[in-house]
């Protein structure tokens, strides 16, 4: 069979950059801990004030009996409800965000947390942060006028007592 030198040549740019890509997606899910959200769970977007998990009062930080902690967080246009959040470096932390409106993200730069927040659904991520500082929770899908102002602080400090 003959294949055209030129050819030839683009089957091997496509063979590296297809290892490339599965390369860095194999690193990034073994070496830096990042999976797709798995989590699948349903809830009424019209009652997340009235009654349940996200009403004001559940929201923010619950430390739960093994010490981890769980984060209740509501994504709506333009903010992140609490607008600050405070947990300890070297600690599980699980975070269940929803949206009563239309469809969010949340991100934390340089770390593995990352997630849509899509209405009708709970989305679940669990992390540990592994350095003390401040950083923003960001709004990563668009949403509206207010999309480049939607963001909220994330605040990692010194285990207590430590
Ligand atoms: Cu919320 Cu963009």
């Amino acid at each position: 069979m003959h294949i055209d030198p030129l050819e030839k040549k683009w089957m091997y740019v496509i063979g590296i950059m297809t290892l490339v890509m599965v390369g860095s997606m194999t690193y990034a899910a073994v070496v830096m801990n990042m999976h797709p959200p798995s989590n699948v769970e349903t809830i009424d977007p019209k009652t997340l004030h009235l009654s349940g998990e996200f009403t004001e009062d559940n929201l923010g930080v619950t430390e739960n009996p093994d010490g981890t902690l769980t984060v209740r967080m509501v994504a709506a246009r333009y903010s992140f409800y609490p607008q600050m959040v405070e947990v300890p470096v070297d600690t599980r932390v699980t975070f269940r965000i929803t949206s009563p409106d239309i469809v969010h993200g949340v991100h934390v730069p340089f770390t593995n947390y990352t997630t849509m927040v899509v209405p009708g659904y709970v989305a679940e991520v669990n992390t540990t942060f592994q350095k003390t500082g401040d950083f923003s929770l960001l709004c990563n899908e668009y949403c509206g006028l207010g999309h480049d102002h939607m963001w909220s602080r994330l605040k990692v400090v010194d285990k207590a007592g430590s």
